[in-house]
């Protein structure tokens, strides 16, 4: 038997189990990782004990070893329905076919290894191990024999003859590799998107791995403060992190210089400095809001992206554009401040609601339309079954994929010279009819509409054909998203476009599509052209 490829990302890591022999180290390599993670440990052995009321040896003796077996399966398959927990096995649980699926079907699942003499030098301290009887190193060496292909087939190596905190190490490492991870390109500001299931459990790892040290603070909203907050607490505290969570209210009115000033006034009394981390936990609102504080404090301390909406996980947390609004405009006060590592779990996106997971899925389309015609095809063939649907596999793949085109465009133009316009798409018309109908629209399905108006201005200045808008309009549609243009008058949509009657003669700059994933940038569109097309995608046509 082959050790097991690592996990995908996507795979949802709810339990983290270790297999391996008597010795290996499970218990004490389980319960720091726990620590780490910010989660429980459970050792199953442990449990029986506690269940049963005596000692292993005792159960063997008067039970047999199928009669343990039997309680450890039962074991097994209560502990892996919980989430958050490190489950160290006994050494002989992965004889049972069910156990090692029901393992692997939980989470990733570690199997530690050493050689014989470091297990019986570190069994040799503990007694009572029913299985060893006279010669034990003939015992474990048999026991090695039968059982070492199981553990392979449970899962994936790990080296466990290092000291305890180097072995925790490695699991942490190959957790963090399972995780699909995605470069922005920038020079000195290069960063990686990593994106996975379950994974926030890692922030302290990967801010470790960074070189952060110290003072973190998390910059989250109260809703998800509770929903998320004190487990990144408990992860960063688990890491040697001096975690400070400062918190502000949900909603676009907490993107403002007042809420700023606040939270500097939080940070300023902490102490925090330049050595110093920022996280942002939450949708774009926190995410720009943090960003522009990171951005600002000291002229720029180390910021983290942990975005918990499918929207900032696929565009906001990307590209290290921040910003406050202003009474005036939406942001209008603003710095351009790169993270250091956007972490991006997918598992968070469960209590997304469902209307706030198709808005993200229409900025995915344009990731599509504009760059990726795989991506156009995944959204397709997997994008009705992700909506209302656990957070899995295929979701992770497409966040990882409109990440990589986002990390590509803003490789290309990091501050918006030129290149960066081609994610206009559907937003030229799309902010016009967001603006003139106010609330009623989020702005992902005006983002819809906006593409629907725009594809149709492609196809009447003959850049693209009808097949095209009907494939996008299919798709939108599929998605749950609107393709028309609501009861908002043409006049408002225009006037919301600052296209004011001098300029309603003239043209406006739009990036079109001439097919999926390929555009056309900086057209120049007769207004009036547009004014028709906008007439023509109404609800009543
Ligand atoms: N910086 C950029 O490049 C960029 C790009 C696009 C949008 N934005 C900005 O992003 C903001 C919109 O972001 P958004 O759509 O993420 O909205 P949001 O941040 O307001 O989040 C929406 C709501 O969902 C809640 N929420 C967040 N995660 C949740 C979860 N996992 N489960 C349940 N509820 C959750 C939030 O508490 C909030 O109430 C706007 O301010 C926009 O200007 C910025
Ligand atoms: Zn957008």
């Amino acid at each position: 038997v082959e050790a097991r490829a690592p996990r995908l990302a996507g795979d949802v890591m709810r339990v983290v189990a270790l297999v391996g022999p008597m010795g290996s180290g499970k218990t004490e390599v389980g319960r720091m990782l726990a620590r780490r993670l910010g989660w429980s440990f459970i050792d199953t052995d442990a449990e029986i004990v506690a269940g049963q009321r005596r000692p292993i040896a005792d159960i063997f003796r008067t039970d047999g070893e199928r009669g343990f077996r039997e309680m450890e399966r039962a074991v097994v398959r209560s502990v892996v329905r919980g989430r958050n927990r490190v489950v160290a096995t006994g050494g002989g649980a992965v004889l049972s076919a069910a156990t090692r699926r029901a393992l692997r079907d939980a989470g990733p699942v570690f199997w530690l290894t050493a050689p014989v003499d470091v297990l019986l030098q570190r069994v040799g301290k503990d007694a009572g191990r029913p299985l060893l009887g006279a010669d034990p190193r003939a015992s474990l060496e048999r026991l090695l024999r039968e059982r070492d292909a199981l553990y392979a087939d449970a899962g994936e190596p790990i080296d466990a003859a290092p000291p305890i905190g180097a072995v925790v190490d490695s699991v942490l490492r190959a957790l963090s590799a399972m995780q699909e991870t995605v470069r922005v390109d920038l020079g000195a500001r290069s960063y990686d998107i990593k994106v996975g299931a379950g994974t926030l459990a890692l922030l302290g790892h990967e801010l470790h791995t960074l070189g952060a040290r110290g003072r973190v603070v998390i910059i989250t909203d109260r809703g998800l403060m509770r929903r998320f907050g004190l487990r990144a607490v408990e992860a960063l505290e688990g890491c040697g992190f001096d975690p400070l969570p400062v918190t502000v209210p949900a909603g676009e009115r907490a993107k403002s210089l007042r809420r700023a000033s606040a939270v500097i006034d939080a940070l300023a009394a902490a102490g925090v400095n330049r050595a110093h981390t920022i996280v942002a936990l939450g949708g774009g609102v926190v995410g720009d809001l943090a960003g522009f504080v990171a951005g600002v404090f000291m002229r720029g301390i180390r910021f983290v992206q942990a975005p918990t909406t499918l929207l900032a996980q696929i565009d906001s947390s990307i590209g290290g554009k921040t910003a406050v609004n202003h009474d005036r405009a939406k942001n209008l006060i603003g710095v351009y401040h790169q993270p250091a590592l956007v972490l991006s779990d997918v598992d968070t996106l469960a209590s997304l609601p469902s209307r706030e997971v198709r808005a993200g899925l229409a900025e995915a389309v344009k990731y599509g339309m504009i760059l990726d015609p795989d991506l156009f095809a995944m959204l397709e063939r997997d994008g009705p079954q992700i909506i209302g649907a656990a957070p899995g596999r295929e979701l992770a793949a497409i966040v990882a994929r409109c990440a990589a085109t986002k990390a590509r465009v803003v490789a290309l133009d990091e501050i918006e010279r030129g290149p960066r316009e081609i994610l206009n798409y559907g937003h030229t018309v799309g902010h016009g009819i967001e603006a003139a109908i106010g609330g009623a629209l989020v702005h992902g399905e005006a983002i819809a509409i906006g593409m629907t108006v725009e594809v149709r201005v492609a196809q009447r200045l003959g850049l693209a054909d009808a097949a095209l808008h009907e494939r996008q309009t299919r798709l939108l549609e599929t998605l749950g998203l609107p393709t028309r243009v609501p009861q908002v008058s043409t006049e408002a949509v225009l006037d919301a476009m600052r296209l004011d009657k001098k300029r309603r003669e003239g043209r406006i700059r739009c990036s079109l599509p001439e097919g999926i994933g390929r555009m056309r940038l900086g057209v120049d569109v007769p207004v009036p052209l547009l004014e028709e097309v906008i007439d023509a995608c109404r609800e009543s046509s």
